[in-house]
């Protein structure tokens, strides 16, 4: 038997549980043992007050009592599927009920406990369930999050991203995408499925990097009952769920050696078996894999296997960093900033604009964190700006831990690194003393103690060009 005892990924204080059982010290037993995971235990003492409590607040587990004066547990399982079909229900059952908790099961309960009560397998399907509650969330706000996103490609290089996009969509050929955090492989996943002729199947997503290889199995194979402690139903896996739509595996190159040849065979045999089961499943998906480390490279320094390597990448999409896509930069800002304004300001609320000094800045810095980090500045921007323009001094970049990170780590010698450090603290410095004066270079001069000549002798070595500072 097997037993998966994963390093939980996600927090499981998001979990919120309901105890229901007409004695108080299950009630408070239960609440002990599951409040140590870190959820949210609440208790009701019967089925009514159960109901009423779930009219009021969301709840992601239910362990109901089956025996108990006035609503049985059995019709709490039933109005419950009726209302909240997404809430987990566990039967507890006593001595003697032990045939209507199984029954339970096929009318839609996830598990059922025995009293006296096994703790840890109690825990153990806490924690299952929560990552399933959780990573289904997850996946809900990722997939909201993606939904109607354009994509910017303004640079040649993301152009000919989209054209390689538009080739291999309508095959089913498998492809990679390589690039580093933050550069927008998982929108271009996305991107390859909605143009594909699957795009009404699932599109199923998968994080490597999270899952340790006994979930990453169980998710990805599914199991059958009795597979491992905690497993009371037959369940499918992602292989079968996504259902001749694109599965989509994140982060491939941290799959353990082991998981890399499970990967192979079924790409080379089109079938599985889930956990502790005997038979073969025929599965049909559209394979794109991810990954932010040089695959070709950890195969010649034997980190990956070569066979799942050629198989993997028989189309690869290169996605360059945004410091070498900076004709992007400014549509991708305008872009955000307009997101931004949607999700956090009202609608009679003014949406500010950016600065032309402050598109400056953001194509002069390096983004170590990509376009990820552009959004994430952008929204930033947008919070601690007051005004109707966003300026340089609202972006946090210059001398920000980050931008100086960048610079030591691309410098060759101290003398460049101080050069480098020098011109940064003077475009941010001059911008911003530009932008106050509306792009007056006089009144500039006279704000920061420069004579108007000086002013300009950096301007020019800068290269800040003074109509990009003017009135808007
Ligand atoms: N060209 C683009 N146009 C518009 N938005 C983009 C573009 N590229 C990336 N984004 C946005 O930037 C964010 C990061 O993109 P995504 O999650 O796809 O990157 P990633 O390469 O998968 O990152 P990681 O390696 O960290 O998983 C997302 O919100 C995505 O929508
Ligand atoms: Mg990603």
């Amino acid at each position: 038997m097997l037993n998966p005892q994963p390093a939980h990924p996600f927090d499981l204080r998001e979990l919120n549980v309901l105890v229901v059982d007409d004695q108080e010290d299950v009630c408070r037993g239960l609440k002990r043992l599951i409040g140590t995971l870190g959820c949210e235990v609440q208790t009701c003492l019967s089925g009514e007050e159960a109901l009423a409590r779930m009219q009021k607040e969301d709840f992601d587990i239910v362990f109901t009592d089956i025996k108990m004066k006035g609503m049985s547990g059995v019709e709490l399982l039933h109005k419950i599927h009726q209302n909240w079909s997404n809430v987990e229900v566990v039967m507890i059952t006593g001595h003697g009920t032990i045939e209507q908790a199984v029954s339970c099961l096929q009318n839609g309960a996830s598990h059922f406990i025995t009293k006296p009560f096994d703790n840890s397998e109690i825990l153990s399907f806490v924690e299952r369930a929560g990552y399933k509650i959780l990573s289904a969330r997850q996946a809900q706000r990722i997939s909201n999050k993606f939904r109607n996103r354009d994509i910017i490609a303004i640079d040649k290089s993301m152009r000919q991203v989209l054209e390689l996009v538009d080739q291999v969509a309508p095959s089913k050929v498998p492809v990679l995408i390589e690039g580093p955090s933050g550069t927008g492989k998982e929108l271009i996943a996305r991107e390859i499925h909605q143009r594909s002729a699957v795009r009404d199947k699932p599109f199923v997503a998968i994080n490597c990097i999270a899952l340790p290889d006994s979930l990453l199995e169980s998710e990805l194979f599914g199991y059958k009952k009795g597979a491992f402690t905690g497993a009371h139903k037959d369940t499918k896996g992602l292989f079968e769920q996504v259902n001749g739509g694109t599965l989509f595996l994140d982060e491939v190159a941290s799959m353990s050696p082991l998981f890399q040849g499970k990967l192979l065979r079924v790409l080379q045999e089109k079938v599985i078996r889930p956990l502790g089961g005997n038979e073969t499943v025929r599965v049909n998906f559209r394979l794109i894999t991810a990954s932010n480390r040089n695959l070709e490279e950890m195969v010649r320094r034997g980190e990956f296997r070569e066979d799942l390597f050629y198989r993997l990448q028989v189309m690869k999409i290169t996605l360059p960093p945004l410091k070498e896509r900076k004709a992007c930069i400014p549509a991708l800002a305008e872009y955000f900033l307009e997101q931004a304004a949607q999700e956090f300001l009202g609608e009679d609320e003014p949406h500010p604009r950016l600065s032309p000094a402050a598109i400056q800045v953001l194509k002069n810095y390096d983004w170590p964190g990509n376009v990820r980090e552009l959004e994430n500045t952008i929204q930033r921007a947008l919070i601690v700006c007051r005004g109707d323009k966003i300026l340089p001094s609202h972006l946090g970049l210059s001398g920000s831990a980050r931008n100086e990170t960048s610079l030591f780590q691309e410098i060759t010698s101290y003398e460049e690194g101080k050069q480098k450090a020098i011109e940064n603290f003077q475009r941010t410095y001059i911008l911003n003393a530009l932008q106050r004066t509306n792009g007056n270079i006089s009144r500039a001069a006279e704000l920061c103690g420069l004579t108007r000549a000086a002013l300009q002798r950096i301007m020019k070595k800068l290269q800040i060009e003074r109509d990009t500072i003017g009135k808007e």
